[in-house]
């Protein structure tokens, strides 16, 4: 019935019967989407002239595109390479369309997608709802449709749009209507959003049914900076607000608490294991922005971890919560698949935010967690990829978790092993 509703909805859109198309559930971003983006490591850098390695121009993304491949990011997973403010012209052409800075994208902005493509990679544009982006090159209003168009033909897969330089009060309408207009294109694209986030510091209640009709993810929160200060507030909020945030999140649609910093300068090794570990189990999307060129092996082995990315990419979707915070410890937990039965499989994290220079003994039941089936679970540690052995409902799981740092478990329900006589 809801099957059928929704194509007779979407047909009259395409008959012109109706405005705005809100049919998205258009197969996209089924699981949380992973990529590169450029700003929180690349900011508005446009000096090409004195660092030609470091500012926004077509040679950063078709480096980091190179590099996503060669040194094994696409294949766990990270397959979206995009573009983030700063590269557009101060002005539009003649024509009205949008295009880019001439001198740091001399080959133009339908070769660099063509190039991410040739790497089987997708790629992503930045652009704001209001009269200028962040950064203050030109925004989209009063040029939706034609640029929604330009970003088609240039063979876009994903648009972040954002909310500077606009009324909060108009995103009901533009957010919706811009997805319309993406829609119109026919091109899949992934459509990111900032709308409540805006809404939200302007004290409006976002109509969150709405967004995440529209959107496939949207951003709630501050940006991110790179410090451990701004990732526990960033944990703080998704905690604090998890009765709303968590119904939002599944499969097409997300919660966005921004991008991942591991690799760079503000977080320690422990620290980078607890945001991944924390992204993961958030059913975040997971976007790094990172100098690909010159990570470390240890984060880039934290950011490749494969069995921590399964869960964050499980076919459920579900988002975590935050089910114990003491003392400076927390324990999230987020079901997963396999099933046995109505029960769950589940992931677990437990987050050390304590300071005193010694791990923290942890100890909880199984059933305290709301592990209870008969046939127990088979446990395993996620970041050092060690099993920890079989475990029944009536006993707990004891972890040491180092300060500022994480245990990341599987816990995977056991079924009765069929009677062989
Ligand atoms: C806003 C966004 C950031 C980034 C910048 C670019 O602050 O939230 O993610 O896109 O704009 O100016």
């Amino acid at each position: 019935m809801e099957i059928f509703l929704k194509i007779w909805f979407c047909s009259l859109v395409l008959l012109n019967i109706l405005p705005l198309c809100y049919c998205l559930d258009n197969g996209l971003a089924l699981s949380p989407p992973m990529g590169w983006l450029a700003w929180q490591r690349f900011r508005c850098n446009t000096d090409c002239e004195n660092d030609p390695k470091h500012c926004i121009s077509e040679r950063l993304f078709m480096e980091m595109a190179d590099l996503m491949v060669s040194e094994g990011y696409a294949k766990a997973g990270y397959n979206l390479i995009s573009l983030d403010d700063c590269w557009l012209d101060k002005k539009r052409g003649s024509d009205g369309r949008l295009r880019p800075d001439p001198l740091r994208f001399p080959s133009g902005i339908r070769a660099l997608s063509n190039y991410i493509h040739s790497r089987g990679l997708r790629f992503g544009i930045y652009e704001d709802f209001g009269n200028y982006t962040c950064a203050g090159y030109p925004g989209i209003l009063n040029h939706m449709e034609l640029d929604a168009q330009t970003f088609a033909d240039w063979q876009v897969d994903y648009v972040k749009l954002d909310g500077c330089y606009s009324f909060p009060s108009q995103m009901d309408k533009g957010y919706p209507e811009f997805g319309y207009f993406l829609n119109r294109t026919e091109r899949p694209m992934i459509y990111s959003c900032s709308w409540p986030f805006y809404q939200l510091i302007n004290k409006m209640e976002p109509d969150y049914k709405s967004i995440s009709n529209t959107c496939h993810l949207w951003r709630n929160f501050e940006d991110i900076q790179d410090s451990w200060q701004s990732v526990t507030s960033i944990i703080d909020y998704y905690g604090d607000n998890q009765d709303t945030l968590i119904p939002l999140a599944g499969p097409g649609h997300w919660n966005d608490p921004d991008m991942l910093i591991i690799g760079n300068f503000g977080l320690s090794y422990e620290q980078s294991r607890a945001q991944m570990c924390m992204w993961a189990i958030m059913a975040s999307p997971l976007l790094m922005s990172v100098d690909l060129r010159t990570i470390r092996p240890e984060f880039k082995a934290i950011l490749q971890n494969s069995e921590i990315i399964a869960v964050n990419q499980d076919p459920l979707g579900v988002q975590g919560r935050r089910i114990y915070k003491k003392q400076g410890v927390e324990i999230w937990t987020k079901p997963v698949l396999p099933m046995n039965g109505k029960k769950f499989s589940w992931a677990v994290v437990v987050l050390n935010r304590r300071v005193d220079g010694t791990p923290s003994q942890v100890t909880v039941p199984l059933r305290e967690l709301g592990l209870d089936s008969e046939e127990g679970y088979h446990v395993r540690e996620l970041n050092d990829h060690k099993d920890i052995g079989f475990l029944s409902k009536d006993q707990a799981i004891r972890v040491d978790v180092n300060p500022s740092g994480v245990v990341m478990l599987k816990c995977t329900i056991q079924r009765v092993p069929p009677f062989t006589p």
